[in-house]
């Protein structure tokens, strides 16, 4: 039987499918990834640009950056592979997709049951009064200022150095416990604590599915391992699922 149809029926009978994804999973949405060949951190120091220290020494720096960004992402467009997570999801089977992504690809592409462990790079906050700003495109003015207190907004992600929102990680580490199978695509598995998420879900007996092009730490433990892109292995196993 092929790897494909095993995985599609084991994701059938599963009851909680929790999907888990880094920024492979937008690769072939043209959003760069962070590491490996053509990487962001390969072009740019994560240190001047994604750290409390970098924001509060230039923010206007950082925001050119986050700017950028933004553009790069709302000229993308989710691939196939993300409309068959969030079919998935429809159907019942996928029950969680927790991302590590800032993108937003995955709500964009209709599923609903997300945990933004890195936050979303379309959402701004007030370094002082905590207010939330939404951003429909990238800010004019930069760094932006907060309408009530007129302190600096900074982009609401997490930056190297800064815990996870406390609620959203514990989330994640219930959901990993919770699923009978862990579907893990596109990520190099070595950020925590968002890495340990697929560590936990092995510990409580899910199976563990990596979709990756790549070998990473998750590969000597998942049950399949897809050495392939993203949305070619998620087609591939959709053409099981009816
Ligand atoms: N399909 C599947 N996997 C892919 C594809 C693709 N088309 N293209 C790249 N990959 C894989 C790479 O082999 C790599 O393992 O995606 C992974 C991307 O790894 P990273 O760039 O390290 O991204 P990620 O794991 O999400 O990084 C985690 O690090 O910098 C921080 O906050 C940032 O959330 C990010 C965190
Ligand atoms: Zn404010």
């Amino acid at each position: 039987m092929s790897k494909f149809k095993e995985v599609a029926d084991r994701i059938k009978s599963s009851s909680y499918t929790v999907v888990f994804t880094g920024a492979g999973m937008s690769a072939e949405s043209n959003i760069p990834t962070f590491r490996g060949r053509n990487g962001l951190w390969s072009k740019y120091n994560p240190m001047e640009l994604a750290t409390p220290e970098a924001f509060r020494r230039d923010p206007y720096k950082v925001w050119e950056w986050y700017k950028m960004r933004m553009e790069i992402i709302l000229n993308a467009e989710p691939h196939e592979g993300y409309y068959i997570i969030s079919k998935w999801e429809e159907k019942g089977y996928v029950k969680r997709v927790i991302t590590q992504n800032v993108d937003g690809l995955h709500y964009r592409s209709g599923s609903r049951n997300i945990l933004e462990l890195h936050g979303n790079i379309f959402r701004g906050r007030c370094i002082s009064c905590w207010y939330k700003v939404h951003f429909k495109e990238a800010p004019s003015e930069i760094p932006p200022r907060c309408p009530f207190c007129n302190s600096l907004i900074r982009p609401d992600v997490v930056w190297f150095g800064e815990p996870l929102d406390t609620e959203t990680i514990s989330k994640a580490y219930e959901e990993a416990a919770r699923s009978d199978v862990f579907i893990v695509i596109g990520t190099s598995g070595v950020v925590y604590p968002a890495a340990e998420l697929p560590i936990i879900a092995k510990q409580y007996g899910s199976t563990i599915i990596e979709i990756n092009i790549e070998e990473t730490p998750i590969s000597v433990y998942a049950d399949y391992v897809f050495r392939m892109k993203a949305s070619e292995a998620l087609s591939q196993i959709d053409k099981y699922i009816d």
